[in-house]
């Protein structure tokens, strides 16, 4: 992943950062073997949320702690005493459920996210910004909780407050959690606008929260998909989705160099597909494609894609290839991610190319695009061979073929 511009990659391998609250091993006990990717296990908490509890995994916000603005968030939230229902529209782990008294109403975007909530026992609510929820609760709670995602760009931020305020019904409360160097004072003076009346209420290091009540008045307008057109497809950029405005700057070398790969009824797998225009391409040139992202937001983005851009494909909704079935590829194609929130993690990428190495038919074929340091070439590894493509403006293309 690349944003499109250069970046400074400080890796975090994936048993780094210890959770800072965990018990070290006893002398001469060995350190819990790490349960693999898929597995929810108990998030690491801050002293001050003693008694709470919330799950995650790799992929989910935080891991392996709990998001810090979600944990500021409850933690005012515990301080103000609230009670009974509470929609929370970015539930992640499900902390919010865990205070004394509340009723949680989880909505998540992100599978790896609804996944830790399922084995939390909480039936959670697959929906992104826009989303009308009425149909699920009818009554709209009192109650309503929500951290921005100001890492996702602003449009996002925005469409998020103008959700948040839409579920809010008039004198309802909305408790909104954001990072200050994200632009959160920013989205609380548009919230502020829209809600009539609310202030920040607390603070801890770069982590804000803001408390406001609703007044009668309009919803502010959500804002418009981007898009563009490239590679001879028609992408459909949504708020928040991943290089939603132009072509990502490593996704254009990869589709370059591969110009020349023949797909003509060729299985192809666009891993971690975004606004989808992998997928598109593959799609384009003949092949039978599959793509799959686990957010939410960019599933409905890719979708979009590929109805603008006249062709067909299916499009799923997974935490890396967990809703794959027994679905095999010729081609896997893929830009993996290497953030999820702040940090540089690599447990997503890596299990990107362990999904590969499993959906990959013999003599089938795993193409990567990374920034050039990202250390990828072991695991691929594991499919085949590897072939360092090209290396060129600070990315680098591999590729590894399941041997025959
Ligand atoms: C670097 S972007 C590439 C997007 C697109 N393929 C492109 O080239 O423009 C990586 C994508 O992986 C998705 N992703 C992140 N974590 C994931 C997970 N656990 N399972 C599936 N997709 C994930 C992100 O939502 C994002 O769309």
């Amino acid at each position: 992943m690349t944003g499109g511009r250069k970046q400074k990659i400080r890796i975090a391998r994936s048993q780094d950062p210890q959770p800072r609250r965990s018990a070290p091993p006893a002398p001469g006990q060995a350190p819990a073997a790490d349960p693999g990717y898929f597995v929810p296990r108990p998030a690491a908490l801050p002293g001050r949320l003693d008694n709470l509890r919330a799950l995650t995994k790799p992929g989910v916000r935080g891991f392996p702690e709990v998001d810090a603005a979600q944990a500021l968030l409850v933690q005012t939230m515990r301080k103000d005493r609230v009670r009974g229902e509470v929609l929370d529209l970015s539930a992640m782990g499900g902390l919010t459920g865990s205070l004394g008294g509340v009723t949680l109403r989880a909505v998540e975007g992100s599978a790896a996210a609804l996944s830790v909530l399922e084995a939390a026992g909480l039936q959670a609510h697959a929906a992104v910004p826009g989303d009308v929820l009425t149909g699920r609760w009818p009554e709209r709670p009192r109650t309503v909780a929500l951290v921005l995602a100001g890492d996702r760009g602003n449009a996002y931020a925005q469409a998020q407050v103008a959700w948040a305020h839409a579920c809010t019904p008039p004198g309802g409360t909305l408790y909104l959690a954001g990072d200050r160097d994200k632009g959160f004072d920013r989205y609380v003076r548009a919230a502020g606008n829209a809600f009539g009346t609310g202030e920040t209420v607390a603070r801890d290091g770069g982590m804000r929260v803001a408390r406001l009540i609703r007044r009668p008045g309009p919803t502010p307008p959500f804002p418009e998909a981007e898009g563009y057109e490239a590679f001879g497809v028609k992408v459909v950029g949504l708020p928040g989705v991943f290089s939603a405005s132009r072509p990502d700057k490593a996704t254009t070398l990869m589709l370059e160099h591969l110009s020349a790969l023949e797909l003509r009824g060729q299985a192809v797998l666009d891993l971690g597909c975004g606004a989808g225009l992998i997928g598109a391409w593959a799609a384009a040139r003949g092949a039978a494609v599959t793509l799959v992202d686990g957010d939410l937001q960019s599933v409905r983005s890719s979708e979009a894609t590929l109805r603008a851009s006249g062709v067909e494909g299916e499009v799923l909704h997974s935490d890396v290839d967990a809703a794959l079935g027994e679905r095999t590829f010729d081609v896997v194609l893929t830009n993996p991610p290497f953030h999820v929130g702040r940090g540089v993690v690599l447990d997503v990428a890596r299990e990107f190319i362990a999904a590969a190495a499993r959906r990959l038919r013999p003599g089938g074929t795993l193409y990567l695009v990374a920034n050039d340091p990202l250390p990828y070439e072991l695991p691929m590894g594991k499919v085949g061979p590897v072939r360092e493509a090209v290396r060129q403006g600070g990315f680098k293309v591999l590729s590894a073929t399941r041997p025959g």
